[in-house]
């Protein structure tokens, strides 16, 4: 398909945050937005409720603990589009959340959340290299989103953000911390050629991750990353939220 429209894949947004990502998104205008999701019922539903509110999107099939699925993805887009423009690495879990693991052994908690959220991005990004080296820009941008249960930089400081706060969910906030830095070794490798790579933080967000506790919206949870998926300017190898910087 030949179009002038950026090309841009949000994985896991079938639902919550990533859904809602691929809608603003689509709404700017200029962008057609690949719905990324392992469950291919579950992820026509998403493309089709946006195909009905009128935006240009489609249903990818991508399951991040995959290679398979990750190659077979990359080899759509290629035949389709042969460039990625954007990339939006959204799609992760948190076993360790509210439902302590659900009776889920602890080793296995860490490689399967350790899986999705940090190896899963980490081949994903670099399985469509290929393709983000055609974006039309030639600087496509690349955002993964983590968490500020990441952040380590706040956890060392005994004033941060979290004093006070419970130390809840070992392996999902060590997985996203694992995330910042893959980002940053996929910022360093790219940024002389102008690669635009950003990490963001949705903030607290009411969704099935976290039983839809959340006490923000999905449209705010979404909004730092859309600024970050459609920047025009130079920006990059930041770890940000809505509100501005994050500590590392
Ligand atoms: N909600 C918050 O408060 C919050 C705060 C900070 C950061 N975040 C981050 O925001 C992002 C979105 O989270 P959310 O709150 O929107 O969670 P969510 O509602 O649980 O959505 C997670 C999405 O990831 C998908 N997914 C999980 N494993 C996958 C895999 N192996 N391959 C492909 N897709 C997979 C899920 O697909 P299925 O439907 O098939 O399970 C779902 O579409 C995550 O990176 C999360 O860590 C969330």
């Amino acid at each position: 398909m030949t179009t002038t429209s950026q090309i841009v894949l949000v994985t896991g947004a079938n639902k919550g945050i990533g859904f809602e990502i691929a809608r603003q998104i689509a709404r700017k205008g200029g962008y057609h937005v690949l719905i990324g999701a392992r469950d291919v019922e579950r992820g026509k539903k998403a493309a089709a409720t946006l195909t009905q509110e009128g935006l240009p999107v489609e249903f990818l099939q991508l399951d991040s603990n995959s290679d398979q699925s990750i190659a077979a993805a990359v080899e759509e887009v290629s035949t389709k589009f042969g460039r990625l423009d954007v990339l939006v690495n959204n799609a992760a879990v948190a076993f360790d959340s509210w439902d302590p693991a659900q009776g889920m052994p602890t080793r296995e908690v860490f490689a399967k959340t350790f899986d999705t959220n940090t190896a899963g991005p980490a081949l994903t990004t670099e399985a469509f290299i290929p393709l983000l080296s055609n974006a039309l820009s030639g600087k496509p941008n690349i955002v993964f989103v983590s968490s500020d249960l990441g952040s380590a930089g706040s956890l060392a400081d005994p004033e941060g953000r979290y004093k006070g706060m419970p130390l809840y969910f070992p392996a999902y906030r060590s997985s996203k911390t694992a995330l910042n830095i893959l980002a940053l070794i996929f910022h360093s490798r790219f940024r002389e050629k102008g690669w635009r790579v950003n990490i963001d933080n949705p903030g607290f967000t009411a969704t099935d991750l976290n039983d839809q506790k959340g006490s923000g919206s999905i449209e705010d949870g979404a909004k730092n990353a859309v600024r970050l998926a459609t920047l025009a300017d130079d920006t990059r190898g930041t770890y940000s939220e809505k509100e501005g910087p994050i500590p590392w």
